[in-house]
């Protein structure tokens, strides 16, 4: 996905603006930035290959009062200054987030039409459309009315017309698009932590909505082109929510966050610790005889560990899919199926398809999402928010919690609502919850043995992590944690399957991360683990206090992580710090770029 800004004023300081709000997005996307600005009644575009600060150098002593800017995450065309955004087309410029599935066909048309386009983006196809139809019928609304018809795909565009140059055209289909209100200037962004140093006041343009701003006014039209009035939402959190405070990284500020978070959730979901309180707050689940659970990287993760304890504990048969799967293959849904969508975002495109497919097939849905008013929490049935606030590292961490954390709540009030426990039972266990915050905090605290971890295996090239049941589940989730920002290979096995083949890999000092949190298979996984070290394997295990004391004698291991014994509720959310913590540590060791690591971005908002 890409970042958007855009900015309308009277005062000359737009290029700053656009700047500040294009950093604020970066996490969105990073390869490539531009901006385009009134310089004195012309339209000026700086673009360049790199980060926003690149641009910066470029920009930051010229003037102009209005400017949209955009921050690429590439997907046509390589990442260079040629298809950087904006693009201009005659006497149209634009910024584009999303992905236009006909754009080859336009394209074709087009240039039939005689224009000539310079990059490979779908993007520039756009511009050429928007300048075609707009020399034709010389009408603005008119003309982004048909343009938003005839494109197929998602998109958020900003527009800025060489004829009215004080004015932003906004409109969006699928992907995200909001329009701050600040006093005499006006702005667009893909993302509230653009605007947050100037205004915390925004609507959301909704699906096939044209916004025209200029600094005094906000007009919004529908799709019939008839003006509507839109309600102005307040963003709760603060600048410094979306900032690093101190922290190194903004992924080591969110793991920080993480018992805050929790605390968060269960304010607002069961401030009294009251199970009859949390469901007033999620709804009855009692119809549903079985759950389908969909998402992608962390938050699918999220959903197998909830899998794992709603099967176990409320006794209720639940199935994971990959969204990017579960798309294209034959689904059972029925009335008594609940399909839940896990997604920090709520832009994810692939989840945002399953989501659509579920309802399609009759599906009840449920989003447990993120980003509010995002399009899988506008779309889904029902939704529960994981108030985890604005999550900036592309590593999901506290977010991926607070997934965990919803899951373990509703496994909590399924037991209940079937009968499987009673309403004492329920109230135990929620106030058991009491002190999980300081508990995370005691986990996180440990840094100078993650540290001291991390300074044992950052050299290696292959890391594998393994474990059973619901330790498999975080071992894939650690494995992708340590993948993705320290770009080390690493794999997460089931424990019992690594003899089948892959332990071919495992030689002298190969670093083997063992999770054994649960006490009815423990045997099994520590008699695999020794399997690895009969070939040379370097173990690091993440166990709990109860299970140290048995094995404490028999030092299969190099490094040991102990975390408190725990309810299974608790458990999955204490036994993943130490793989975030020492991924991160790893990452910083070898000097990558933890918050926005190379090929990624935060969604993935396109197939
Ligand atoms: C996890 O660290 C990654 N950022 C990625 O796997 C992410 O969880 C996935 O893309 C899903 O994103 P979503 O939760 O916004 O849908």
């Amino acid at each position: 996905m890409c970042g958007i800004v855009g900015y309308v004023s009277k005062k000359q300081n737009a290029v700053q603006v656009l700047i500040e709000g294009l950093k604020s997005l970066e996490y969105r996307g990073y390869d490539s930035a531009g901006i385009a600005f009134n310089n004195n009644g012309k339209m000026k575009i700086v673009k360049v290959k790199g980060k926003v600060n690149v641009l910066n150098e470029k920009v930051k002593n010229l003037k102009g009062n209005v400017g949209i800017g955009h921050t690429r995450w590439a997907t046509h065309g390589a990442p260079n200054e040629i298809n950087a955004h904006p693009h201009k087309v005659g006497n149209v410029t634009i910024v584009h987030n999303g992905i236009i599935e006909n754009y080859k066909e336009i394209k074709k048309e087009l240039e039939k039409e005689g224009i000539k386009f310079k990059s490979e983006t779908d993007t520039e196809v756009v511009a050429g459309l928007i300048s075609f139809i707009y020399k034709n019928n010389e009408n603005k609304l008119e003309t982004l009315k048909e343009v938003s018809l005839k494109i197929k795909g998602s998109f958020a565009l900003g527009i800025i017309f060489d004829d009215e140059n004080e004015t932003i055209y906004a409109l969006r289909k699928d992907s995200p698009l909001i329009i701050a209100l600040g006093e005499n200037e006006n702005y667009i962004a893909s993302d509230v932590p653009a605007i947050l140093s100037f205004t915390n006041k925004f609507i959301l343009l909704e699906k096939d909505e044209i916004a025209k701003i200029t600094y005094k006014k906000i007009n919004i039209y529908n799709k019939k082109l008839s003006e509507i009035t839109k309600p102005v939402l307040t963003y709760e959190g603060t600048k410094e929510s979306v900032m690093k405070n101190g922290f190194d990284h903004f992924m080591l500020k969110e793991i920080y966050d993480e018992p805050k978070v929790i605390e968060n959730i269960l304010q607002s979901y069961c401030f009294d610790y009251n199970i009859k309180t949390l469901e007033n707050k999620f709804g009855s689940f009692l119809k549903y005889n079985k759950i389908n659970i969909v998402a992608c990287g962390s938050a699918m993760h999220a959903g197998l560990v909830g899998k794992s304890i709603i099967e176990n504990e409320a006794n209720v048969p639940v199935e994971v899919f990959l969204a990017s799967e579960y798309r294209y293959n034959k689904v059972f849904n029925d009335k008594k199926t609940l399909t839940i969508l896990i997604s920090q975002s709520g832009e994810t495109a692939d989840t945002l398809a399953a989501l659509r497919k579920a309802k399609k097939d009759g599906s009840d849905t449920l989003g447990i999402i993120n980003v509010v008013g995002s399009s899988i929490a506008r779309e889904s049935g029902r939704v529960i928010y994981i108030k985890a606030g604005s999550e900036i590292a592309v590593a999901t961490t506290k977010a991926y919690q607070a997934q965990v954390f919803i899951l373990m709540l509703l496994s909590i009030l399924i037991s209940y609502q079937k009968g499987n426990i009673t309403l004492e039972k329920a109230n135990k266990l929620l106030k058991e919850f009491k002190k999980f915050p300081k508990e995370i905090e005691a986990i996180i605290n440990d840094r100078d043995n993650y540290l001291k971890i991390a300074e044992r295996i950052y050299k290696q090239e292959d890391i594998f992590f393994i474990g059973r049941k619901v330790d498999y589940f975080l071992c894939q989730e650690g494995s992708l944690k340590l993948k993705e920002i320290s770009y080390i290979h690493s794999e997460a096995y089931a424990a019992g399957e690594l003899k089948h083949g892959t332990i071919s890999l495992v030689k002298e000092n190969t670093p083997v991360i063992g999770v054994i949190t649960d006490k009815l298979i423990d045997e099994k996984t520590v008699s695999n683990i020794k399997e690895t070290v009969a070939r040379g394997a370097d173990v690091l295990i993440v166990t709990t206090d109860e299970l140290y004391d048995k094995y404490k004698t028999d030092k299969f291991y190099s490094n040991i992580v102990i975390i408190p014994k725990t309810n299974v509720y608790k458990r999955p959310i204490l036994a993943i710090i130490p793989l975030q913590l020492i991924a991160y540590e790893v990452a910083k060791l070898r000097g990558e770029s933890i918050d926005q690591p190379r090929n990624l971005a935060k969604s993935v908002t396109v197939e």
